[in-house]
């Protein structure tokens, strides 16, 4: 390799050189867990608690009732969304300031509403108390009623380092009684690969967030998409040749 450089002219040299730098940048980037884009479609799994309808899931997320029973083939229509169930959500997955996946939903809050009921109840445990608070200005005592806050929703767009197999993702909070199969077999996935995209996490402690493959309207789960980081090295390698052959 060394010798191969050193043969080739001086420019060729330093455009190989910015290349390598460039790439050892992105994956510094990726190792840090920092995002260079995200993904136009996750799903959010929302467990439909008693008291809540289509109109109201619809309005949180601002999302239309008929373009959420797109992802619900088992929902024939929205008269027949039963409670204690759990409904898929479309939505874009966003990179939030270059730095993690989620998308911030603008909620309006009702009187006497806190972050933990705004996170438990209105969003179903799709984001925690915590981190409603830490993107919203008001302090937790302080909340006004009727105000517009953030809620944040992490999300995921896949991970080429585990499988290119899954490129879309429902944000899951766990509930009691699921364990690391029941979730797997629900998904149709395989219990090792649900695990690896959530290392670490105790599928059966009844509580916290995990990112499951998901089938898209068609009923398959879409493949993982090049990244925006892949498109530009390719990019810049494409347009390194064009100016070494340019040199030579
Ligand atoms: C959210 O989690 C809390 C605590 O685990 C639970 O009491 C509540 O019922 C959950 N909310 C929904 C909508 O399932
Ligand atoms: C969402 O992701 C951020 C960044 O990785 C993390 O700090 C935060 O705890 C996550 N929130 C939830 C509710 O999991
Ligand atoms: C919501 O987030 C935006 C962008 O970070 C911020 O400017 C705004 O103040 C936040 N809203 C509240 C109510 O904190
Ligand atoms: C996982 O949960 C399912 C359904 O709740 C249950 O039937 C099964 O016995 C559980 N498996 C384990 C290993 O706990
Ligand atoms: C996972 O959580 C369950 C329920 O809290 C607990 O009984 C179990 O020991 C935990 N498993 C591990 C490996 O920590």
């Amino acid at each position: 390799m060394v010798v191969m450089i050193t043969i080739l002219p001086k420019k060729t040299q330093i455009t190989l050189i910015i290349l390598f730098l460039l790439t050892f940048h992105l994956q510094l980037l990726q190792a840090q867990g920092k995002c260079n884009t995200g993904c136009q479609l996750a799903l959010a799994s929302y467990y439909v608690w008693e008291g809540s309808n289509p109109t109201y899931i619809s309005n949180i997320f601002g999302e239309d009732i008929a373009q959420i029973l797109l992802y619900n083939p088992n929902i024939p229509n929205q008269n027949t969304i039963p409670s204690d169930t759990r409904i898929s959500i479309p939505f874009s997955c966003d990179c939030l300031n270059g730095d993690f996946l989620g998308h911030t939903f603008t909620y309006e809050t009702q009187f006497g509403d806190t972050y933990e009921k705004v996170a438990s109840f209105a969003f179903a445990n799709l984001t925690t108390e915590d981190w409603v608070r830490r993107v919203n200005i008001y302090e937790p005592t302080r909340i006004p009623d009727y105000a517009f806050i953030n809620v944040t929703v992490n999300c995921s767009c896949g991970d080429r380092h585990i499988s290119r197999d899954y490129g879309l993702f429902t944000t899951y909070p766990l509930r009691p009684a699921q364990n690391l199969s029941s979730v797997a077999a629900e998904a149709g996935v395989a219990p090792q690969s649900l695990q690896r995209y959530n290392p670490g996490t105790n599928f059966s402690a009844g509580t916290g967030l995990v990112f499951v493959p998901a089938r898209d309207q068609s009923g398959n789960y879409p493949p993982l998409k090049t990244s925006t980081g892949d498109r530009v090295l390719t990019l810049l390698t494409i347009a390194s040749c064009f100016k070494i052959s340019e040199y030579e």
